[in-house]
């Protein structure tokens, strides 16, 4: 009953021009051989409703769209740029003349049909937030070639230096695409609801390995004598956001029958030790919610320059290293991406202001997968956790704030807010609780079937709640309040709130010492990692140099292994002006170029005057350029807002 219901807003003269349209367009594309391309899945439809659409594309899919994307690219790591052909297949009716693509700053020299005729194309205007659209005057052909260079500001791509690495000897590169970033490297249309299937050819020097978020192809090949050419095939439709590439020296670890590992030699054995619970994850995430589609499940762990802790690329899921803690604690990271592999990756938001069936979904599902691998009682702290992070967002912004609604007002920057990770898990959990375990699973498992390789939109999952979990069930209608969780600011009041007792001996002690400032540390010895997070996101405000040494030396922060723990020390203790805990922020500044521990700590010495902020303006002449583009910026604005 779910399919007429949930694809009711795709038109249907587009959905059928979808479906008929691709058997014609898609012959066999000019690196792979045929047989890939005629077992290509069908194109998703289009949604072309309202509330469907990408305002931050300018792509017009609904005149043409692109189908499949083949990349024939050099990586060359002395110009840091990346130069060669990306040719499109492209669906249209007979009569569209033109198609649009997405770019931001690429340096295109030519734009060709399959004869290799010369196509008219305009670039237009730059715009700060989305770049600029190209407008190609395709005329009858559906294959077009793009002769392009990406330069080395491309905002998608990080070059690392060899002293970047954990090696120290060979450079690095690679590529994040969410949201809009991939348009800075690749000419297509850049829209989560354009789905498309791609291959790759790329060339690097020896010894670098590329590896990409595709299968990949044969043995690499050797070209020009001190190059190798990789290839890799994507045969699944993924939103563009996807293709991601990583190059560098590194090696593979097996770490289950289809899950392994890609890092530096050097990680390798902290890596494989620290993810060997991954093909125990896959096994668990397919128990709850159906099978894994991928192929494989690799993942890459990259230099600590990497700006997210993780991106949940195809068969390659991209980590940063500053998960490795050694007892596997952090590692709802990986449960996190991998889950991704349904809730993002099979189902997408159509539109960047949807993200929350992105992460709030993949949320809800790590902590199922959490469950599953480490037990109840880990689950319910870091669900605990993440309620917190619910209450202080709301507290801050005011329980009005449009921007505490799943759906939110704005598009690009919604997508790493915390309330469509937090309170997107929370709205899960409650109606998991009120309509039941079971009833719930088979509901989110259809939902993942039923919508497999197509964009989403919050109307269509509460369209699809409706029909297929409520069922015409009134009073479970009522007690739900879907509609108001989806669209409404704040907490609804049937909210499930977290076990008061998940944290309840760490709360008693962080109780404690708020009353008598002194460290117990044979405690924090006996607790886990969140309950140790726990402890330390309850601190006084207020304290004072002495009470900070006698809690460092007694609990070992500044030496902790574990990175969580050591950013939320460096955040209380920089906020007190803790002089000592200075050269170890430097060091970890300089160290980590993950945004969500960078981009704070910045914030912080801004916010404390004339201590703070030339020792924030010291560390940050050093460490600046070693970031992404993407922590630049949050690191600039943390800059601003702290002047
Ligand atoms: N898809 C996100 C990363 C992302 C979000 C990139 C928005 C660009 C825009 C990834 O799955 C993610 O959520 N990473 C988190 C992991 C955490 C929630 C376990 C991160 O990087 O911290
Ligand atoms: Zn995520």
């Amino acid at each position: 009953m779910s399919n007429p219901v949930s694809r009711g807003v795709v038109v249907p003269a587009l959905a059928s021009l979808a479906l008929t349209g691709c058997a014609a367009t898609q012959s066999a594309s000019p690196l792979v051989s045929s047989p890939l391309a005629s077992s290509r899945p069908l194109v998703s439809p289009i949604l072309t409703s309202p509330e469907a659409r990408d305002t931050s594309t300018y792509a017009r899919p609904e005149e043409a769209r692109v189908t499949h994307v083949a990349l024939d690219l050099a990586l060359n790591f002395e110009a840091k740029d990346v130069f060669g052909t990306a040719t499109l297949d492209i669906m249209a009716d007979d009569d569209a003349d033109t198609v649009v693509l997405d770019s931001d700053g690429l340096r295109i020299s030519a734009i060709t049909d399959e004869q290799g005729n010369a196509l008219p194309y305009t670039v237009g205007e730059h715009d700060e937030e989305l770049g600029e659209p190209i407008t190609v005057r395709m005329g009858a052909a559906r294959r077009i070639t793009v002769t392009y260079r990406a330069a080395p500001d491309a905002a998608a791509l990080q070059w690392l230096d060899p002293e970047q690495t954990a090696g120290g000897e060979h450079p690095y590169l690679f590529s994040q695409g969410q949201a809009i970033l991939n348009r800075t490297w690749i000419p297509t249309q850049d829209s989560p609801g354009i789905r498309q299937t791609w291959e790759a050819r790329i060339t690097a020097p020896k010894p670098l390995t590329v590896v990409m978020s595709g299968l990949s192809g044969s043995e690499p090949v050797e070209v020009d004598g001190d190059r190798r050419a990789f290839t890799f095939s994507m045969d699944k439709p993924v939103p563009p956001y996807l293709i991601a590439l990583a190059a560098g020296d590194i090696a593979f670890r097996e770490l289950g029958p289809r899950t392994g590992v890609w890092t530096e030699p050097v990680m390798l054995d902290r890596a494989a030790a620290e993810l060997a619970d991954t093909e125990a994850m896959v096994a668990a995430a397919e128990k709850l919610y159906g099978d894994y589609r991928w192929g494989r499940y690799d993942m890459i762990v990259l230099p600590p320059a990497f700006p997210y802790g993780g991106m949940e690329n195809p068969v390659m899921t991209f980590l940063t290293p500053t998960f490795i803690a050694g007892d596997r604690s952090l590692t709802g990271l990986v449960a996190h991406e991998l889950a991704h592999s349904w809730s993002g990756n099979l189902v997408t938001n159509s539109n960047w202001r949807d993200s929350w069936l992105n992460e709030g979904v993949t949320s809800y599902f790590e902590g199922r997968i959490t469950e599953e691998i480490y037990g109840e009682q880990r689950a319910r702290q870091e669900e605990a956790l993440s309620f917190a992070t619910v209450e202080n967002v709301l507290a801050e912004a005011g329980a009005n704030d449009p921007g505490t609604a799943l759906h939110q007002p704005d598009d690009v920057e919604s997508a790493g807010s915390e309330i469509v990770y937090d309170k997107g898990a929370a709205f899960l959990r409650t109606v998991e609780q009120i309509a039941g375990r079971e009833r719930f699973d088979a509901w989110l498992r259809q939902w993942f079937d039923n919508h497999a390789f197509q964009p989403a939109t919050s109307q269509m999952i509460l369209a699809d709640m409706q029909a297929n979990l409520v069922a015409g069930d009134e009073e479970l209608g009522r007690r739900l309040m879907l509609r108001e969780w989806i669209f409404e600011p704040g907490l609804p009041a049937n909210v499930k709130r977290p076990d008061p007792q998940a944290f309840a001996g760490v709360d008693g002690a962080a109780a404690r010492y708020a009353a008598t400032r002194q460290p117990d540390a044979a405690a924090w010895q006996g607790w886990n990692s969140a309950e140790r997070l726990r402890f330390l996101s309850k601190l006084p405000d207020e304290m004072s140099a002495a009470q900070l040494a006698a809690l460092d030396s007694a609990f070992g922060l500044s030496g902790s292994g574990n990175n969580e723990v050591l950013f939320a020390w460096l955040r209380t203790a920089l906020s007190n002006r803790y002089e000592p805990a200075v050269p170890v922020a430097e060091a970890f500044l300089a160290r980590v170029g993950r945004m969500k521990f960078v981009a704070p700590l910045f914030g912080v010495l801004m916010g404390e005057g004339e201590w703070g902020q030339p020792i924030a303006r010291r560390i940050y002449a050093a460490t600046y350029p070693s970031y992404h583009a993407v922590t630049r910026g949050a690191v600039d604005r943390a800059m601003k807002a702290g002047d």
